[in-house]
């Protein structure tokens, strides 16, 4: 299949860019590397720089059959103070792709959504039917974007799956080798964030010890990005015209903080000393997908735990320091 991937050069898109090579697809990567990196496109893949708005029309047209849609701003804080921000590049850079998906014909999409979208669930754990109430910007336009895909289904025929992430950790080698992670600036993610004080020596802030927790820290579902790849790879084979399906995907399985903390200081052998500082506005206490819907429609089920994407993310690390 010829398959276009908006965001291939950022953590994520880059890992499923890498899994649609290996598995025979044509691969075109559409980035404006506001926040990818040129060189975490895979090698296979062809690579274009610019914005959907600019260049998706252009790209589609060359015989795409699918799109993978990673494109977009992903950090609730920043959301919050930049909601115009998000509101654009979401909503808005997602309806140019659309629309040119449409004008040209493609009408298979698999789309990255966001356990934000559900915002402070009132149980656990969360399930598609849960209402989805987006507390940040970010969850909010990620939500419009999946109704949006409802919509396209009905109206044009799209075939659309969207997938909720939980908290995707970890790293992945591309077949040549090299390991594709998370390289954000700044880090604001707890795994690679513990890891880079691990790594330096340095404190990690823990926002919050006083949530209704069993430990007083934020409990979060982590998911291997090369689990969530697997998933994009089903995904794509699922699509069915007039139909947009959604996923929640996640191990099913909450980890704390100072879980967290701890198994990246068993896993790195560093000492990791940590700072309780005031709570991070717009975290809920916890967060816990249900994959089920995925499991039984897809076949799909998580591989790794959290202390192989701790390993992973630490090979990474440490492959990054070397070059
Ligand atoms: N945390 C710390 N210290 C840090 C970094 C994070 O204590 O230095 C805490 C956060 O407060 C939170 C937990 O670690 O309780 C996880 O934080 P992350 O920033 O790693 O992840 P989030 O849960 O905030 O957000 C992630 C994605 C979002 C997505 C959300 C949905 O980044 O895009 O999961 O679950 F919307």
């Amino acid at each position: 299949m010829r398959v276009l991937v908006t965001g291939g050069a950022g953590y994520i898109g880059s890992v499923v860019a890498a899994q649609l090579v290996s598995a025979g697809h044509e691969v075109t990567v559409l980035d404006d590397l506001s926040t990818g990196h040129a060189d975490a496109v895979p090698a296979g893949a062809v690579f274009v720089k610019g914005t959907l708005r600019d260049c998706a029309a252009e790209v589609l047209a060359d015989g795409t059959d699918a799109v993978l849609h990673f494109a977009a701003k992903s950090l609730v804080g920043e959301s919050v103070a930049e909601p115009a921000k998000y509101w654009s590049a979401n909503l808005g850079g997602t309806l140019a792709l659309l629309d040119a998906m449409r004008e040209i014909g493609v009408r298979t999409i698999v789309f990255s959504s966001t356990a934000a979208v559900y915002g402070e669930p009132e149980r656990t754990p969360v399930t598609e039917t849960d209402p989805a109430r987006p507390t940040s910007p970010y969850g909010a336009s990620k939500l419009a974007v999946d109704t949006t895909l409802t919509e396209f289904a009905r109206l044009y025929g799209f075939g659309a799956v969207s997938l909720r992430y939980f908290n995707v950790a970890g790293a992945a080698q591309a077949s040549d080798g090299t390991w594709l992670g998370e390289r954000h600036r700044p880090e604001t993610h707890l795994i690679p964030a513990v890891l880079a004080s691990a790594a330096a020596g340095s404190t990690v802030k823990i926002f919050g010890d006083d949530y209704d927790t069993p430990d007083g820290t934020c409990v979060r579902d982590y998911i291997h990005v090369a689990d969530l790849a697997d998933a994009h790879l089903r995904a794509l084979a699922a699509c069915q015209p007039g139909r947009h399906r959604i996923y929640n995907l996640g191990n099913g399985a909450g980890f704390s903080v100072r879980e967290v903390i701890d198994v990246c200081a068993d896993v790195t052998g560093a000492a990791i000393g940590t700072d309780v500082t005031a709570r991070r506005p717009g975290d809920p206490a916890t967060l816990v997908a249900s994959s089920e819907r995925i499991q039984a429609e897809l076949g799909w089920r998580a591989a790794a735990g959290l202390r192989d994407m701790v390993t992973d993310a630490w090979a990474f690390t440490k492959a990054r320091q070397q070059t």
